[in-house]
């Protein structure tokens, strides 16, 4: 399978008055097209930060990261990508419509078939009926189903995530699954990061586990929820895991 993604030992600072924090530090990991990646580790592990070095949001103090072979900051290669943050703050005197044309248009997509596209986007995250409210009267789960919408509006051959199903009731968390599985069907990659663990087991091919800025384990989920003939969740697996670092 062809590499979609590259991170090459990245390393990143965060630079502060009182003290530097080391965030990541020689993280490697590829990602091949068509797989659908877990990203996962506890609080302040240095998921969102890879994930912003990823957009080029951050710029690691070093290593590199590819995509599709480019250099991240390579526009070609960025079209190709969606992104969905872990906190959503959209315009909030926009609707999920407006917004959603004003990212259809930065991708230099026709009004007519940005519409139709926007159309079927709310209709596929479950927000049919708010196509056309304010979304200052949202709550966090409509939020975050905006949030998906806009990951979606360009058709990316891979979608980030950072943290899709936070905040959404279990009808919700079952539609971004289908979605997830959907965008792998088409051939295309995703990479999220979650703390839902029995969402991740069902839809992930592999996961990453990350602590403390560090890569402990990068598996397929297969073989770590059936390792040594063994079957068990991938919430003890983890759970063991970071409980043997924390002991
Ligand atoms: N802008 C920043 N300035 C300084 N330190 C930061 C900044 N952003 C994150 N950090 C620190 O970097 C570390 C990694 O944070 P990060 O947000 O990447 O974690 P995370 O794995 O996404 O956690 P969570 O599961 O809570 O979302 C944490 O120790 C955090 O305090
Ligand atoms: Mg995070």
């Amino acid at each position: 399978m062809k590499s979609v993604l590259l991170l090459d030992n990245v390393g990143v600072v965060y630079r502060g008055a009182a003290h530097n924090k080391e965030a990541l530090r020689g993280l490697s990991l590829e990602i091949s097209g068509g797989e659908i990646f877990g990203f996962l580790g506890p609080n302040g592990a240095g998921k969102t930060t890879t994930i912003k070095a990823i957009l080029n949001l951050l710029f690691p103090d070093q290593g590199r990261i590819l995509l599709f072979g480019e250099p991240n900051d390579s526009v070609r290669a960025r079209r190709r990508l969606g992104y969905m943050p872990e906190l959503a703050n959209y315009y909030w005197y926009l609707t999920p419509r407006e917004l959603l044309l004003m990212y259809a248009g930065f991708f230099g997509m026709p009004k007519k078939s940005a519409l139709k596209k926007i159309e079927a986007l709310c209709e596929r995250v479950g927000l049919a009926a708010e196509a056309d409210v304010l979304m200052k009267f949202f709550s966090k789960g409509m939020m975050q189903k905006v949030s998906l919408a806009q990951a979606l509006i360009n058709d990316p051959d891979i979608l980030v995530l950072d943290e899709p199903t936070s905040g959404l009731d279990p009808i919700a968390r079952i539609n971004v699954r289908d979605i997830i599985n959907e965008v792998k069907s088409q051939g295309k990659t995703v990479f999220f990061s979650s703390h839902e663990l029995s969402e991740v087991e069902l839809v992930c091919d592999r996961v990453g586990i990350l602590h403390e800025g560090r890569l402990i384990k990068s598996e397929t989920t297969a073989a770590i929820l059936h390792e040594k003939g063994q079957q068990r969740s991938l919430e003890t697996y983890f759970t063991d895991l970071i409980m043997k670092k924390n002991p």
